[in-house]
């Protein structure tokens, strides 16, 4: 009879835990293997012929990370930084911070005028905005500790699709025709940019396949120390800019240990400071996690209602707290504490929206722009990585070396040049992320892995400044709560809140006007003309029979390869 109770709770247990488990039927590529999701098909395809090589998917980022500053250099780079977090198939995670950092001759004020205003465009456009770029140091370092193959196979097919070009596709076409002046205006107009692209022209970079081959030659030597960093900062120099060849001998990328944060039967693994990502989204997930937000429906407004809340007070604490925690005391244990956040949520109400009410509001131009660029890579073995590398700004400071090949970054702008005064995403700073000379700036990026039942279930991330947090949440949930396929959680609408300026931001065309009142209604500003996209998701779910489905982002060029 006991053996008959067990039998029955068994069954009862396992029908339960299989109502839990996302069956969705995959809408997106599917591999039996290994893939790799990215914004555009050249670079994904690099990553995944690295692992059909036999490289493993560290030996695949690196190649995707090259490949992406050939063929999609308004944000895929080697004079930028990101973050990478892994899972190992035995289980094991970490993560990497390749950020810029502030060069030495860096201050507090430095983008400020006499008055103690911010001087427009000094941290934004050109050298002046340039952070020393962390990438090269980044892949280099996952390579020498997780990497397979020897660096020059994976650098060789790269080189060789930079010297053979890459071809324009419609959104490139149209992005360097809007920037081609600003190009001009930084550059000169003889630079590469300044050229008129066409629809299916070959861009070929026979400099940039110039730079890596030294690199693939000397590794960190050859870009950090050298011919490349005498030039690279003279030329930022000569420029305007503060780069110093000692800025670039220094820089080296920091293994932290990622946020980690249960919600309900997932182990989620995000980036830790300096990337707000991991924080800011653990926050959101434990607030909301009281709720049964499945039974409210997916972008109904009681879920809208509830995930704006929980964004609201997330992002307040983010723009108090969050900074280079090499040079700032951030009370991690307080804001991850459970009481702090059910604590924090006690006035919310379904009945009427909280007001972000210390703001001056209106003030607060916001340019949402699809700057930074994400990879999800899965290899054979079954090692996840995810990472989030950018610019900042599409092309970063526009500042364009024609000698060595690549764009330089203008991250400086993620530092709070003055407190209360937003950077281009709007985000109003504090005094933990002020400008100090080698401090690194504080990012929004949220590279992440998800563990169901403590196995690998997906791998994603998203450019987008501001909203990657929003973004990412919003595509865990689609897959676990809305129980959507990999490739329809990330094509959903989204929607995106950040305390300031106290607005929810919708895709346009993507929420009904009904919903949209009864939500005006209960006091929320509605914004839809601030970005016609949020995000651009790459991401890879493992599927219930071990295969892999990608969503790679319709709003993008985005492609998930694999075999
Ligand atoms: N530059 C965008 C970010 O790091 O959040």
């Amino acid at each position: 009879m006991n053996q008959l109770k067990l039998l029955f709770t068994l069954t009862i247990l396992l029908v339960l835990s299989s109502c839990k488990e996302n069956s969705a039927t995959p809408t997106g590529t599917v591999t039996d293997n290994a893939m790799v999701v990215s914004a555009r098909e050249e670079a994904s395809k690099i990553g995944s012929d690295i692992m059909q090589k036999g490289g493993n998917a560290f030996d695949a980022m690196v190649g995707t990370q090259l490949a992406l500053a050939v063929a999609y250099p308004r944000a895929g780079n080697i004079g930028g930084g990101g973050f990478m977090v892994y899972r190992n198939a035995n289980g094991e995670i970490g993560s990497l911070d390749f950020r810029e950092k502030a060069p030495k001759s860096a201050y507090r004020d430095m983008y400020l005028d006499s008055l103690g205003n911010v001087i427009p465009d000094l941290s934004t456009l050109g050298a002046t905005s340039v952070g020393v770029p962390g990438s090269v140091a980044g892949i280099l370092e996952v390579h020498k500790k997780l990497g397979k193959l020897p660096l020059k196979d994976i650098f060789d097919p790269v080189i060789a699709m930079a010297e053979n070009g890459v071809a324009v596709t419609a959104k490139q076409a149209e992005m360097l025709d809007n920037y081609r002046e600003v190009f001009i205006k930084v550059n000169s107009d003889s630079s590469k940019f300044a050229s008129t692209y066409k629809v299916g022209d070959i861009i070929k970079y026979p400099k940039l396949a110039q730079t890596l081959r030294t690199i693939a030659k000397k590794g960190r030597d050859g870009f950090y120390k050298g011919e490349i960093a005498q030039k690279l900062a003279s030329f930022i120099q000569a420029n305007g800019g503060f780069v110093t060849e000692e800025d670039l001998e220094d820089y080296q990328a920091v293994w932290r240990k990622p946020v980690t944060f249960k919600y309900r039967d997932l182990n989620i693994i995000s980036m830790s400071p300096p990337s707000s990502g991991g924080v800011t989204m653990n926050q959101i997930f434990k607030m909301i996690e009281p709720y049964d937000i499945a039974s409210f429906g997916h972008n109904s407004e009681k879920t809208i209602q509830l995930f704006t809340e929980a964004s609201r007070r997330a992002y307040a604490d983010r723009n108090y707290y969050l900074g280079d925690p090499d040079f700032v005391e951030i009370p991690l244990d307080v804001l991850l504490d459970d009481e702090y956040m059910k604590e924090r949520m006690s006035d919310f109400s379904f009945e009427k929206a909280t007001k972000s009410d210390d703001v001056s509001h209106g003030q607060v131009e916001i340019v949402e722009s699809m700057e930074t660029t994400h990879y999800s890579i899965i290899d054979t073995e079954g090692n996840a990585v995810s990472v989030t590398t950018t610019l900042n700004g599409n092309f970063g400071s526009k500042l364009y070396s024609d000698e060595l090949g690549f764009f330089l970054n203008n991250e400086m702008d993620d530092f709070s040049s003055k407190a209360g005064i937003p950077n281009m995403f709007g985000l109003i700073g504090a005094e933990a992320n002020s400008i100090v000379a080698d401090k690194r700036m504080l990012s929004s990026m949220t590279p992440t892995i998800v563990e169901r039942d403590g196995k690998l279930w997906m791998v994603v991330g998203t450019p987008g400044g501001s909203t990657i947090i929003t973004a990412v949440a919003q595509t865990i949930l689609n897959g676990y709560e809305f129980k959507m396929s990999m490739q329809d959680a990330v094509n959903a609408p989204r929607f995106h809140h950040q305390w300031l300026p106290d607005v929810v931001v919708f895709e346009p065309n993507g929420f009904s006007s009904i919903l949209k009142d009864d939500l005006k209604a209960k006091g929320y500003i509605i914004n839809e003309e601030r970005t016609p996209i949020i995000g651009k998701v790459d991401a890879i779910r493992v599927l219930p029979n071990g295969k892999l489905e990608g969503g790679a982002d319709k709003r993008g060029d985005d492609a998930a390869v694999g075999f």
